[in-house]
């Protein structure tokens, strides 16, 4: 797989990264440790190098399995992992970092996020300032090599960058969920900010996988994704049609298709969630394909009859 440059870094990363949420077990249901271990060496081997994790995925089962399964390979691998909006005090940032360190079982973090802002989900207000000092203190010690964000808007992110440099934003993007264009997206290109787009198939929807009847088990938190409520699975049905003869055309699957745009979006790579091998090696084989400018036009104007019906709040899920 063709590398990129991470920001302003000279850190390279894999267009698709491989998402690790569904290896902390939590908020998702028939998770098995060893698919989710093989799911990642596999990845590796198809070409991804860079792997997405936090301390809050399973409160660190994620990145313990993580820490396992590439351990003989670290040193080709990318590390991005996210301290959580309750540990963003001094402190606890310092502490987080050490418990992410050791729970990957390595020495640096290539990539270490701030995964929410400070205040939502109710959790304590701190000024991202005292946030940022740790952070840069980590940086200095060689404890982390770069620092990022997630969840933030384009005047969150431009408050932090005041602080320190800050080299990506992680926010929810994809095809049917596009909210960042309009808000951070021209700051990121302008500054040289990578996007890392999370949910890049929409949680599965775009795999077309989904149909209209579909219930989630209890215990999956996409049962509360707004993307899945009844009023917008008609449009993204009937948006999911006329993607199949583009995938038809490139010899790929919808969610390959889903992937592929998104990569080729400006300053951006795309974090794909996986929980077994099968779609690990999938997933890495979208970076393969390579869309027209016509393609591109196309697949807008079908991702657009879905979103331009969907509210202004960028978070997707409502629980
Ligand atoms: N920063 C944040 O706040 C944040 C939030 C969300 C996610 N993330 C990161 O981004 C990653 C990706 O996001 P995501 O997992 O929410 O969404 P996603 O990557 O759009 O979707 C992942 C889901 O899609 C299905 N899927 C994936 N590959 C498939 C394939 N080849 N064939 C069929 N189905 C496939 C699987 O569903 P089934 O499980 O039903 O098989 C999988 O759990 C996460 O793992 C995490 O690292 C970050």
């Amino acid at each position: 797989m063709e590398l990129r440059t991470l920001g302003t870094t000279d850190i390279q990363i894999s267009p698709i990264l491989m998402g690790t949420w569904q290896a902390g077990k939590e908020m998702w249901t028939g998770i098995d440790d060893s698919e989710t271990t093989k799911a990642m060496r596999v990845a590796y081997d198809a070409g991804i190098t860079t792997f997405d994790t936090a301390e809050a995925y399973g409160k660190g089962h994620s990145e313990r399995i993580l820490g396992r399964a590439l351990s003989d390979v670290r040193d080709k691998v990318v590390y991005a992992t996210k301290v959580f909006a309750n540990h963003l005090k001094y402190d606890q940032v310092i502490q987080a970092c050490e418990r992410s360190l050791k729970n990957l079982n390595t020495d640096i973090i290539d990539l270490y996020q701030i995964h929410w802002p400070s205040g939502v989900w109710g959790l304590k207000k701190v000024p991202i300032e005292e946030t940022l000092r740790a952070l840069i203190e980590l940086k200095q010690q060689g404890k982390i090599r770069a620092i990022g964000v997630s969840n933030f808007s384009r005047d969150q992110l431009a408050e932090a960058a005041r602080y320190g440099p800050i080299v990506n934003l992680q926010p929810p993007y994809s095809l049917f969920w596009r909210h960042v264009e309009a808000d951070a997206r021209p700051y990121c290109v302008e500054n040289d900010i990578t996007i890392l787009a999370y949910s890049p198939m929409a949680q599965g929807l775009l795999t077309g996988k989904f149909g209209p009847d579909h219930r989630f088990e209890s215990g999956d938190h996409r049962a509360g994704n707004k993307l899945f409520q009844p009023q917008n699975f008609q449009r993204i049905q009937q948006a999911l049609d006329r993607l199949r003869p583009l995938a038809e055309k490139h010899g790929c699957t919808l969610g390959q298709l889903a992937l592929a745009w998104v990569i080729a979006q400006p300053n951006t790579c795309a974090i794909a969630g996986a929980r077994n091998a099968q779609q690990a090696a999938e997933n890495a084989a979208a970076a393969k394909i390579k869309l027209s400018t016509q393609d591109l036009a196309e697949m807008d104007a079908i991702g657009r009859t879905v979103t331009d019906h969907l509210d202004k709040d960028p978070v997707m899920w409502k629980f």
